[in-house]
């Protein structure tokens, strides 16, 4: 499912945090919006399923349409919200529930699944994303890696046409930011729309099919993957090479 903004203004008080942004996302295709801390990105990536509200502006995003010059209807927002998934970068686990039960909660309560079949789509996720073992720890008594995985099989349960990821291995080391590439290179192959938000050049080099490149709220720059090779503003080749 595609995505299309069109400029996009918004704001946090008086203090301007995206200014005029217009892209596009086709189906099918991993977006990273790469750029230096305060650019932007977390405040554009939960634009995409209206964690903040623009003042100005028109949205596109699987299917539902938003144009912000009045305030989008309660229902609308429920309905993105079912198409559109989210993975934090602290992973917002429920702490006094289980994997399992971090797992099908919103699939019972807001898609009407019955417990076993929830369970059912949970189980084929958690060996999907080799968690099997941890379906009945508590999210405290996992590896941030683990908990990563937990979160991203979360969103998986909603059967999302888009996966936002803000900053999804900031607080990873190596060897699982490489599972954590993996991952999104096997979602990328089921045809899911995926959008990463991150400051690190080489993970975004590593999962992108597009890249934005953003400072101080505005878009430098909009590519595919070449653009990494060959850069069409100073600002992004020299992000790229510091
Ligand atoms: N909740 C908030 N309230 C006020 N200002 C905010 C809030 N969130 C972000 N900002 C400001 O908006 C700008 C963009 O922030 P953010 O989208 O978080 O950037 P990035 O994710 O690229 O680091 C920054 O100047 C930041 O201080
Ligand atoms: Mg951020």
């Amino acid at each position: 499912m595609s995505i299309h903004l069109n400029a996009i203004n918004c704001f946090y008080g008086n203090h301007q945090a995206l200014f005029d942004i217009t892209l596009d996302c086709p189906d099918g295709e991993t977006l990273v919006l790469l750029g230096p801390s305060g650019a932007g990105k977390s405040s554009l990536i939960r634009v995409l399923n209206l964690l903040e509200m623009p003042r100005s502006g028109q949205l596109a995003i699987a299917g539902n349409t938003f144009d912000f010059s009045h305030p989008p209807a309660e229902d609308a927002i429920r309905e993105l919200r079912r198409n559109v998934g989210m993975v934090f970068q602290q992973y917002n686990l429920w702490p006094h529930l289980t994997v399992m039960q971090n797992l099908i909660e919103a699939p019972c309560r807001v898609l009407g699944l019955s417990k076993e079949e929830a369970i059912a789509r949970a189980e084929k996720l958690l060996t999907r994303l080799r968690l099997k073992e941890f379906h009945s720890r508590f999210p405290l008594h996992l590896s941030g890696g683990q908990q990563q995985r937990v979160a991203i099989a979360r969103a998986l349960m909603m059967e999302p046409k888009i996966l936002l990821f803000d900053e999804p291995t900031a607080a990873l080391d190596p060897e699982i930011t490489a599972q954590v590439v993996n991952i999104i290179h096997e979602l990328s192959d089921t045809g899911i729309t995926q959008v990463i938000v991150t400051h690190e050049v080489e993970f975004a080099k590593k999962t992108a099919s597009r890249v934005v490149y953003m400072e101080q709220g505005r878009v430098v720059e909009y590519g595919d993957a070449q653009s990494f090779t060959q850069p069409q503003t100073q600002a992004f080749a020299g992000y790229l090479s510091h």
